[in-house]
């Protein structure tokens, strides 16, 4: 169904598997397609419930965009190209289900990006973590400079943009660019056991735990609003319902997703 990506659906947990491994995973148009549908996939189909995002391969999650790409575009075709980066990315980060990278590798440029777009992320012990693209006389355009200030903070954050230094996984965890470092063979487990927890978690608080987490870095809303809203909106649910009866009542509570 699709030419670089391999998918996998288990138990509601839908893993997406980046297939260019002679390529490091680089991120071609046609990877930027499979994304961009695939997420088209996680929104529509009800059997999704969480979703794991990974690279093949011992080696990378993704080394970057394609850099043979990249060569004798001009201005407004580069503008395009982030532009579409950009909201292929926003698909990732603005899933109502959650969304974990596991870094088994290379997470440099685009795919440090693509990293920072999910929810959160775990790595392998051999991940590294960079925005090389200083070095190729450009910028992180799939919005890497907005994330990476986000996710480490704008001191951290600009000298590994002006740098295009590399940081290996323990320093990525002390950074809070990731959630756990675990040997490379514990990667998917690791991600699977978390997102089992959630998945036994009522889906539309967790979408709105998303929605509000995300209106934090979203000057057009304001985050409090937001959460207000949401919060309000979880009363109409039948698994609010569930949820508080099931408390009172001391039995474990079953949800629907309604
Ligand atoms: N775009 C296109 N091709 C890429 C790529 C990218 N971002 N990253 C790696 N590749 C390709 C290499 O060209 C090579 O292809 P080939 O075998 O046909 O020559 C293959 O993947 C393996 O990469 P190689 O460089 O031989 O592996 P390595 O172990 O020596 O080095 C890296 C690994 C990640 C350090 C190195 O590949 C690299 O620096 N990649 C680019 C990182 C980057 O600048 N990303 C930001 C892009 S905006």
């Amino acid at each position: 169904m699709y030419q670089t990506l391999v998918t996998h659906l288990e138990n509601g947990i839908f893993t997406i598997t980046i297939n260019r491994p002679d390529k490091l995973n680089a991120l071609n148009q046609q990877v930027m397609s499979d994304l961009d549908n695939v997420m088209d996939e996680v929104y529509r189909n009800d059997e999704i419930k969480s979703v794991i995002i990974t690279g093949a391969g011992p080696k990378a999650f993704v080394a970057g965009a394609d850099i043979s790409e990249f060569s004798g575009a001009s201005v407004e075709e580069g503008k395009a190209l982030a532009k579409r980066g950009q909201d292929i990315f926003f698909k990732i980060e603005r899933s109502p289900k959650p969304v974990v990278a596991c870094v088994n590798g290379f997470a440099l440029g685009g795919g440090c990006e693509l990293a920072m777009s999910c929810h959160f992320r775990l790595a392998a012990e051999n991940a590294k973590f960079g925005q090389p693209e200083v070095n190729l006389g450009l910028i992180p355009g799939y919005g890497g400079t907005q994330r990476l200030v986000q996710l480490i903070g704008k001191g951290r954050a600009l000298e590994l943009l002006m740098s295009a230094g590399m940081i290996d996984a323990n320093i990525a965890l002390q950074l809070g660019l990731v959630n756990y470092v675990v040997p490379q063979d514990e990667l998917i487990k690791k991600a699977i056991a978390i997102l089992e927890l959630i998945n036994t978690k009522a889906p539309i608080a967790v979408a709105k735990c998303i929605e509000s987490a995300n209106a934090v870095f979203d000057e057009t809303r304001d985050g409090f609003t937001v959460e207000v809203n949401a919060f309000g909106d979880c009363f109409a649910t039948a698994d609010m319902k569930e949820g508080t009866s099931a408390f009172l009542e001391k039995r474990k509570a079953i949800f629907k997703g309604n």
